[in-house]
């Protein structure tokens, strides 16, 4: 096993956390001014495959089984409804609802994370080889160069420093239609409802259908989406700010920033130029800025123009967490029994407050020609990257700005 691995594994949290900074300055960069948004960095010292693989499993990577939220007593149906997927991650997600998904930019090009790799646990080590982690299975490549991101896109301080040749750039995009159906079909489950403040009014028939609906715990539209955006953040920021610790462990260089213009990154088509990373976005009237719904055929919104109601795109959500459940229960078959309820019920809801959910989403949709309402549907909101560190700035700036595992770097990996 690779010495710098093994230290690695060994480095104390502590120290990770103590000796925690951003550390912006990598190999090849102080020769030159950034501005120009080309060429900078330096690629002949470029993170390895198996950092990288190290890097993206420890932001990303599986854990083992979640353990379910309790029940409310209250509720009419003996099932759990909440989670999207059985396997946790290395980082904690709002009701269990794993909504975000992980693009990643080296020297390679660009790259999808399909679902979570598996995190480099003591168990998957081998004592030889080293992390038995494989990216081949859970990766989709989606180009073969860079990611471009106009300079435009990027907020002055960071432009010297970001997405820099031979770097790693993790960008994790949440989607935020599924939070905010899944929300609404929390809220639903819990005999809530939602009102539009917006328009300042109840939503039409909604509550003529035959579930009682209690309007004392109606939420409006607008407090629904801010609590889901806040969620997302909060998801993004910690499996990048997981991503952090482990750099100091590694000896590696990098920070987490979110000053950039996150439709610019996503979609990028300014001037013609072909930039980003290619998601569609759409105009609505009375919003000024385009709504990001999608990059097609790798991360579709649940709403339109993907699906054509959001009838349909609330039963494809539900169809995709039985279909991420039954996957896992097919590996794990002695299981399946703790869990047959959850799937047969259709998480808690019955058949009438599901077409509460419906009618709810259908309303948004209907008024105000988006979903959700007042967020994106595609956001970014961090990126997370790693890359070498320039070596004699840290070893000759003022204080104490490097760790052990820097600059034993090059020795041990
Ligand atoms: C949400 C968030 C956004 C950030 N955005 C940027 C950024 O755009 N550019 C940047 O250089 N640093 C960014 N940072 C890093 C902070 O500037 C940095 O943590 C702070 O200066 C303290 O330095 P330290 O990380 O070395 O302790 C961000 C940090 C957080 C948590």
């Amino acid at each position: 096993m690779k010495k710098g691995f093994s230290s690695f594994l060994s480095y104390p949290l502590m120290l990770a956390l103590s000796g925690r900074r951003s550390r912006r300055v990598s190999r090849g960069i102080q020769a030159n001014s950034g501005r120009s948004g080309d060429q900078r960095g330096t690629n002949d010292d470029a993170l390895t495959a198996f950092e990288t693989k190290i890097v993206l499993s420890c932001v990303a990577g599986s854990t083992s089984w979640i353990h379910f939220v309790e029940m409310n007593p209250d509720y009419p149906l003996k099932a759990e409804h909440i989670p999207s997927d059985l396997m946790g991650r290395t980082y904690p997600s709002a009701g269990g609802w794993y909504p975000t998904t992980f693009f990643f930019t080296d020297d390679t090009g660009v790259h999808v994370l399909s679902r979570s790799v598996e995190a480099p646990l003591p168990d998957t080590v081998e004592e030889v080889n080293g992390p038995n982690i494989d990216l081949a299975g859970f990766t989709t490549k989606l180009t073969s160069n860079r990611l471009r991101i106009a300079p435009e896109y990027i907020s002055a301080h960071n432009l010297k420093y970001a997405n820099v040749e031979g770097s790693l750039l993790i960008l994790p995009v949440c989607d935020m239609s599924q939070i905010v159906l899944e929300m609404i079909a929390l809220l639903v489950v819990n005999g809530g409802t939602v009102v539009d403040d917006i328009a300042q009014q109840r939503l039409p028939n909604i509550h003529d259908l035959e579930v009682k609906l209690d309007l004392q715990r109606a939420m409006p539209v607008s407090a629904i989406e801010r609590n889901a955006l806040t969620l997302a953040a909060s998801e993004m920021a910690i499996a990048c700010h997981n991503g952090m610790l482990v750099l100091q462990a590694m000896g590696l260089g990098g920070w987490m920033f979110s000053g950039f213009d996150s439709a610019g990154v996503l979609c990028g088509s300014r001037r013609g130029r072909k930039n980003g990373l290619g998601f569609r976005s759409m105009k609505h009237s009375g919003n000024s800025t385009p709504n990001i719904v999608g990059l097609d055929g790798i991360l579709e919104g649940y709403c339109p123009p993907y699906y054509e109601e959001m009838d349909c795109a609330f039963d494809s959500l539900l169809n995709n967490k039985k279909a991420f459940i039954e996957a896992h229960l097919q590996r794990e078959g002695h299981l399946r029994k703790d869990y047959d309820n959850i799937t047969t019920s259709g998480f808690g809801l019955s058949e009438a407050q599901t077409e509460v959910v419906k009618g709810i989403a259908t309303y948004m949709h209907s008024k105000y020609g988006r979903f959700p309402v007042t967020v994106p549907t595609m956001f970014l909101h961090n990126m997370l990257q790693a890359h070498h560190i320039d070596l004699d700035y840290y070893l000759n700036s003022t204080n104490d700005r490097w760790l052990e595992p820097h600059v034993l770097r090059a020795e041990n990996w």
